[in-house]
C-alpha cells in the first residue's frame, strides 16, 4: 500500500495507473477505522482496479463545540486494517493541501442539508459536501463508495455529483452493525460502559416503528410509540419516517420507506436509519 501525503504525489500516482487502462474508486474516510470502513474497500476492490483510501478529519464539518480536537485518531491501526483489505493507496493529506490558503469554495448544499440531521447541525454538510467535492477533484475516481448508515450524506452526495454533473459511479453497503444491533460508529468507543450496554435500544427502537407501520399501525402512532420506548437516558434528536428516496413525506407513490433517527446518549450522538419498501405498491 502507497501512503501519499500531497495532491501533487497522488495525482502523478493515478495518472500513470489510469494510462495504464486501470480504474479508480476513492473510499473517503475520517479514519478512526472500523469493520464498517473496512467493508467499503471490499466494495470499492469489486469495483475498480485501484482502491485509493482516504483519512483526513475534516476541520469544516464540525461545528465550533463538537467533538474534532478529540476526533480519534489511530493512524498505525487504520493503516494495518486498510493493507489488510488490499488498499492500494492511503491518501493522507494535510488541512493545507486540502484547503490552501485563499482557494476555498464552499459548496450550496441545497435544502435537503436542513432537514433530519442538518436541524441540529446546520453547517455540517456544508462541510462534507465541500471536502467531498475537493476529493473528487483531486483523486477523480471512476467510482466513490459510501455506507448507508449516513444516509443523508449518501443523499447529498449524490446531488452533489448530479449537479457539479460529475461522471461518478457511487456504490453503497448497507450498515454495519454490532452482533447486537447498534451500528458500528467510530464515535462508539466514546460510550460508557452503562450507555454500551442501552445503546442497542436504539435499533430495536427503529425495528419496532418499522413492524408497527407494516403491521397497519398509523404513522403518528409509530412515531410516539418509538419516542416513547426510547425514554431516559436517550435525549431524542428526530425520530421520522420518511420517503426513502426524497426524505420527505410518505405519499401514495413513495415506494421504499426509510425510518431514521438521531439521539444523543451520553455525550455521543448516535444515528441509525432502517430502508424498507413500502406495502401495496
Ligand atoms: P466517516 O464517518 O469516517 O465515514 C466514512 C464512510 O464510512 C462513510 O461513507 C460512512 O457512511 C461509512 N460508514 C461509517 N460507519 C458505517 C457503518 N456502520 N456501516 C456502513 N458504513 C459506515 O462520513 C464521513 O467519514 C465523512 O463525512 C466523509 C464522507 C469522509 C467526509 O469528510
Amino acid at each position: 500500500m502507497l501512503i501519499i501525503k500531497t495532491i501533487d504525489a497522488i495525482q502523478e500516482h493515478l495518472g500513470r495507473c489510469r494510462d495504464q487502462g486501470k480504474t479508480i474508486a476513492l473510499v473517503p474516510t475520517m479514519g478512526g477505522l472500523h469493520q464498517g470502513h473496512l467493508q467499503l474497500i471490499d466494495k470499492a476492490k469489486s469495483h475498480a482496479d485501484v482502491v485509493v483510501a482516504s483519512i483526513f478529519v475534516n476541520p469544516t464539518q464540525f461545528a465550533p463545540l463538537e467533538d474534532l480536537s478529540n476526533y480519534p485518531h489511530r493512524p498505525e491501526a487504520d493503516k494495518k486494517g486498510l493493507m489488510g483489505r488490499g488498499t492500494d493507496v492511503l491518501f493522507l493529506p494535510s488541512v493545507e493541501q486540502i484547503y490552501p490558503k485563499n482557494q476555498i469554495s464552499g459548496y450550496e448544499v441545497g435544502e435537503i442539508a436542513l432537514l433530519l440531521c442538518g436541524k441540529s447541525r446546520p453547517t455540517h454538510f456544508k462541510g462534507v459536501a465541500q471536502v467531498v467535492s475537493r476529493l473528487f477533484d483531486i483523486v477523480e475516481p471512476d467510482v466513490a463508495v459510501f455506507g448507508e448508515k449516513d444516509y443523508q450524506q449518501l443523499q447529498i452526495i449524490k446531488q452533489l455529483i448530479e449537479r457539479q454533473k460529475r461522471k461518478i459511479t457511487i456504490a453503497t453497503i448497507g450498515i454495519v452493525r454490532e452482533d447486537d444491533g447498534l451500528a458500528m460508529s467510530t464515535r462508539n468507543k466514546y460510550l460508557n460502559t452503562k450507555e454500551r450496554v442501552l445503546a442497542p435500544n436504539f435499533n430495536q427502537a427503529l425495528r419496532q416503528a418499522k413492524s408497527d407501520y407494516l403491521g397497519g399501525m398509523a404513522l403518528n402512532d409509530v412515531i410516539s410509540r418509538a419516542k416513547d420506548s426510547l425514554g431516559k437516558p436517550f435525549e431524542l434528536d428526530y425520530f421520522e419516517m420518511l420517503d426513502a428516496n426524497t426524505l420527505t413525506q410518505i405519499t401514495t407513490s413513495s415506494t421504499d420507506v426509510i425510518v431514521i433517527s438521531a439521539v444523543k446518549l451520553g455525550l455521543n450522538r448516535l444515528i441509525d436509519n432502517i430502508v424498507f419498501r413500502r406495502l401495496n405498491v
